[in-house]
């Protein structure tokens, strides 16, 4: 049996242009947990050409939402930005990855620090029900050179505080954070040091991040993920797997060309 299930793009959204997002079918056999990724691609001179991505859609939808860079040489996403609608996207039939639920020790607040394309897996986690029955808030922090960059902020701010199973749960407990580095914005800085200044707690009117209360996942560049580990692991925090829940999780965003 092939490890892969062929798919039809839905819909194509183009946020800049270096970033979007498409959405597809999706077999009713491919299973996966809320912020895990999977394999997609496009045949390339017939055969696959494959990229790890996150799914951003969550788990109880029909369908499946990816969001990808454009890169104007790079060997997928220079093919992958021109689908269309009815166009063939080939996805695996397997899901993996270290951003999930179970891989975190319980606690009070859940904080998911994104950048860029590493905001994607942490979409279908605000809109898993089991990430609100296991803290009290949520706080989404998505890093960006640009305002441009800060894709899905209308979907965060405007739809799910509306949406008819969630909506209650999301007014009460999920708190966006969009900051910008490289323009002027509301919030601004890296993630990094809006951690380390505390300028976050202040804004968000939580205390300091602490191994005690907190539950952290990260996702996006490796630069950041670097940084953001050191400042974690002084404040005595332990990296979690599959074998064993820990207090914080990592993963690289992938999609890279
Ligand atoms: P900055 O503009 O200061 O480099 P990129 O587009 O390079 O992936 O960056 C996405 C966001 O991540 C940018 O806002 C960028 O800030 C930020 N960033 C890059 N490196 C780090 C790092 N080591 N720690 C924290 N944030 C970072």
């Amino acid at each position: 049996m092939s490890n892969f299930n062929e798919e039809r793009v839905v819909s194509v959204h183009h946020w800049t242009d270096t970033l979007f997002s498409f959405k597809t079918t999706r077999n009713p056999t491919f299973r996966f947990k809320n912020g895990q990724f999977t394999m997609i691609g496009i045949p390339v001179d017939g055969k696959p050409l494959l990229r790890a991505y996150s799914v951003v859609s969550p788990n109880y939808e029909d369908g499946l939402e990816f969001f990808s860079i454009k890169v104007q040489n790079g060997p997928l996403t220079s093919r992958l930005q021109h689908l269309k609608e009815g166009d063939p996207v080939i996805v695996g039939r397997k899901a993996t990855g270290t951003l999930v639920l179970d891989n975190l020790k319980s606690g009070r607040n859940l904080y998911l620090l994104g950048t860029g394309t590493g905001l994607a897996p942490f979409l279908s986690l605000i809109r898993d029900p089991e990430t609100y029955e296991r803290f009290e808030k949520v706080v989404l922090l998505h890093g960006c050179r640009q305002v441009a960059e800060l894709a899905y902020g209308e979907m965060i701010t405007q739809e799910l505080p509306q949406d008819e199973f969630l909506g209650e749960e999301i007014r009460g407990k999920l708190i966006y954070y969009p900051t910008v580095t490289r323009e002027p914005f509301r919030n601004r800085g890296r993630i990094t040091d809006l951690i380390v200044s505390n300028k976050l707690g202040e804004d968000i009117g939580l205390p300091p991040l602490s191994v005690e209360h907190d539950r952290v996942m990260l996702c996006g560049s490796p630069l950041m993920l670097a940084d953001l580990k050191v400042i974690l692991e002084e404040r005595g925090f332990v990296e979690g797997n599959h074998g064993e829940p820990g207090d914080y999780v990592i993963e690289k965003a992938f999609v890279e060309k």
